[in-house]
């Protein structure tokens, strides 16, 4: 060769190398332009990694590029992305999407790459080793190039290049993927970060959204700056419009806790710690909530409290449930007080009443000792009254239901309201055309009567107007009051309307109470209005109140109504037309009270026989060769009560009919049996008609 030629020849080599330098320049340029037009936080990771192992296949004329990402464990690194020319576009794999995709670090070529951080190029995989086909039936690629995506000496994943032909990446292309896997690493790890805060921020978002109790960011001044939807359930105002007007949160605060909640700001700002604050807030209905809030500092980066953090938990129905539970066993422990008395007490009032009767006859023709009487004994049924009012309220009366039409009952006793009324309280009834069909004592049905309409006289001091209307109520589940014990369905209502003084909210929040009353110098217990409460709550009912200081209140009572037609009761015999013959048999073991039954039964033509035990009864019923007719016995008696001693004598005289007498309904076992056995029972203190009444109706019946 000459030296023109070659000349010529190198001249020729060098152009060549230079064109090689520019193309791949050309080749690096436009790989790193479009990773660039990538580069936006917007664009999802998935759509980074498909263009990335597109545009690198393409430049490098390689058959297959994947990515493989390093997961969050850091031990394996996953597939991600591939793209093939058989394929139009890339392909993307969600995390953990195909098992077969991922190599622990040290596995295979591109685990291997991934603990070595070095790139690697392999001429024919077929005599690698470490060589593991990803796809079993795609042609098995020969030539490899695996390139780790390191930012900061930290590993990112690995990029791993295939072709089919043997030897088919040269340094050449390892230089140029060097360049470009140092900026492909780079935005995948900028991408990564952006989808991690982005994942937390869904989560964080997520939980806000979802929580029950409200959060709230107030700044130093206390005004909002975000707030989540459950804001909406405690102030029924949009969390959108409490931030947007920023002061709507601390304009609900119930003016009374104003300066506590904050007091509870400004300790959490100066002390820089988290406390926790109990206040009430006032819904956009004027509805009160109780609020349980933890507030906590936020700070700045600059490690500044800018603001507070406050989580409020609605509690309001917890702490009705807590007041609840006190009102209840308020109530079970003057339960237990009234029950423990009433026994003993009614019998001393039925022998005061009892003999104060038998003393009448003594005392004709003696006006002034007969007046004097006629206080003991209207005393006697006070006292008689009182000790009913404390059984009913803790639902230890004996009970004697039936169905009774509320018009006619209420048409009964409003003579006798209008007698308790007075002459300057003008009593207005008017009752629904339809009968009102409830189940309940009669006598529970005139306490709440007489408690709802003496408490509307009190109200009126000047006199007034006192309406009593019965109505049909369809109560639905939304109806004002009903609470949850009761049924929707139809009920019987009573209402009772004064144009009195009218309750503040404060004493409507007590009147339940036991010994609540705002009558001076001992004119009022205080027990009137939870026995009437108990009464209904008793009878399946719920009692409502509406009421505004110096406008009158309404109560209304609504007891379930009955389907079966009311028991009418015909007028009271005569106590000429109560005489007998029969054979009683008295157990009674308080002695003053044997005697006045026995006087009252013998009064009446009866033949009595008298016990002062169950022992001594049983003793006298083997003994009596005669009939004995009826057994009158007191239930509670040292031994063996009323009920054993029924059961046992009927055992012999199966004929035997049987009426105890009880002061009250306890809740033992053999009060329960009592009730079941279907005998009958007369409550203490009882007058001689009502007795001798009883007895006979027993006697006439079946
Ligand atoms: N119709 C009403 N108007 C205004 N206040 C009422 C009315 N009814 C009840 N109250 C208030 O509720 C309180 C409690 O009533 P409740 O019937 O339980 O007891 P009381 O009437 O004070 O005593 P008692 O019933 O033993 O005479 C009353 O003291 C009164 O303050
Ligand atoms: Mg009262």
């Amino acid at each position: 060769m000459t030296g023109k030629e070659k000349a010529g020849q190198e001249y020729a080599e060098a152009l060549q190398n230079v064109t090689r330098r520019c193309e791949r320049l050309v080749q690096i340029l436009s790989i790193l332009r479009e990773m660039d037009q990538l580069d936006d936080p917007l664009k999802g990771l998935k759509s980074v990694c498909c263009r990335i192992v597109e545009a690198i296949a393409s430049s490098l004329a390689a058959e297959n590029c994947s990515l493989f990402l390093l997961n969050d464990s850091k031990c394996e690194v996953q597939l991600r992305a591939t793209c093939s020319p058989l394929e139009d576009r890339a392909r993307y794999f969600e995390p953990d999407a195909w098992p077969a995709g991922k190599f622990k670090l040290g596995e295979g070529i591109a685990g291997s790459v991934a603990q070595t951080c070095t790139p690697l190029c392999v001429a024919d995989s077929s005599l690698d080793t470490r060589f593991v086909a990803l796809n079993q039936t795609a042609v098995a690629p020969r030539s490899l190039l695996c390139f780790p995506l390191m930012v900061e000496g930290r590993l990112v994943g690995v990029l791993n290049l295939s072709h089919s032909s043997p030897g088919f990446f040269t340094a050449e292309s390892e230089h140029t993927l060097s360049f470009v896997a140092d900026r492909a690493a780079r935005m995948l790890a900028n991408h990564l970060l952006h989808e991690r805060v982005r994942q937390s921020e869904e989560y964080y978002r997520l939980i806000l959204e979802t929580a029950a109790d409200a959060v709230l960011v107030l700044d130093k001044e206390g005004h909002v700056t975000s707030a989540n939807p459950a804001v909406e359930n405690i102030l029924g105002i949009p969390p959108q419009d409490c931030v947007a007007n920023r002061t709507t949160w601390a304009a609900c605060v119930h003016p009374e806790d104003v300066a506590p909640f904050r007091q509870h700001l400004e300790q959490v700002i100066a002390e820089k710690l988290p406390a926790t604050l109990q206040y009430r807030c006032i819904d956009i209905r004027g509805n009160v909530h109780a609020l349980e809030q933890r507030g906590c500092p936020l700070f700045d980066s600059q490690g500044e409290v800018q603001g507070v953090v406050c989580i409020a938990r609605d509690v309001s129905e917890r702490k009705l449930a807590e007041e609840e539970l006190l009102q209840a066993q308020k109530m079970e422990c003057v339960g237990r007080l009234a029950g423990g008395i009433a026994h003993d007490f009614n019998n001393l009032l039925t022998i005061i009443s009892g003999y104060g009767e038998v003393l009448h006859a003594h005392l004709e023709g003696m006006p002034e000792a007969l007046g004097r009487l006629h206080y003991i004994e209207e005393a006697a049924e006070r006292a008689g009254q009182l000790v009913k009012q404390l059984l009913a309220f803790s639902r230890k009366q004996v009970l004697q239901p039936k169905v009774i039409d509320l018009n006619l009952s209420l048409k009964d006793t409003t003579k006798m309201l209008r007698r308790v009324m007075g002459d300057d309280v003008q009593l207005v009834t008017h009752f629904c055309e339809d009968p009102a069909r409830i189940l309940i004592d009669p006598v529970h049905l005139t306490q709440v009567l007489m408690n709802l309409t003496v408490n509307a006289r009190d109200a009126m001091e000047a006199g007034g107007v006192l309406k009593l209307e019965t109505y049909l109520a369809e109560v639905g589940e939304t109806y004002p009051g009903r609470p949850e014990s009761c049924n929707p369905g139809r009920y019987a209502r009573i209402a009772v309307q004064d144009m009195g003084c009218g309750m503040s909210q404060e004493t409507q929040a007590r009147i339940f109470e036991p010994f609540f009353t705002t009558k001076l110098n001992g004119t009022g217990t205080g027990l009137g209005l939870p026995t009437v409460r108990g009464i209904v709550n008793q009878n399946g009912g719920f009692i409502t109140v509406e009421s505004e200081l110096g406008r009158g209140s309404t109560f209304s009572a609504y007891f379930p109504l009955v389907k079966e037609k009311a028991e009418t009761a015909a007028a009271p015999p005569s106590m000429a037309a109560l005489r007998g013959s029969e054979t009683v048999l008295v157990v009674e073991d308080e002695r003053a009270v044997r005697h006045l039954i026995v006087q009252m039964l013998t009064r009446q033509g009866f033949n009595v026989l008298e016990a002062a035990s169950a022992e001594a009864a049983a003793a006298l019923e083997k003994n009596h060769a005669e009939p004995i007719h009826l057994l009158l016995a007191d239930f509670l008696m040292p031994h063996m009560n009323g009920h054993q001693l029924a059961l046992q004598l009927c055992r012999n005289r199966p004929q035997l009919k049987v009426l105890i007498m009880s002061g009250y309904a306890g809740h033992s076992i053999a009060d329960q049996a009592l009730r079941e056995s279907g005998y009958e029972l007369v409550q203490k203190p009882f007058t001689s008609p009502e007795l001798i009444r009883r007895i006979r109706e027993i006697l006439d019946g079946p």
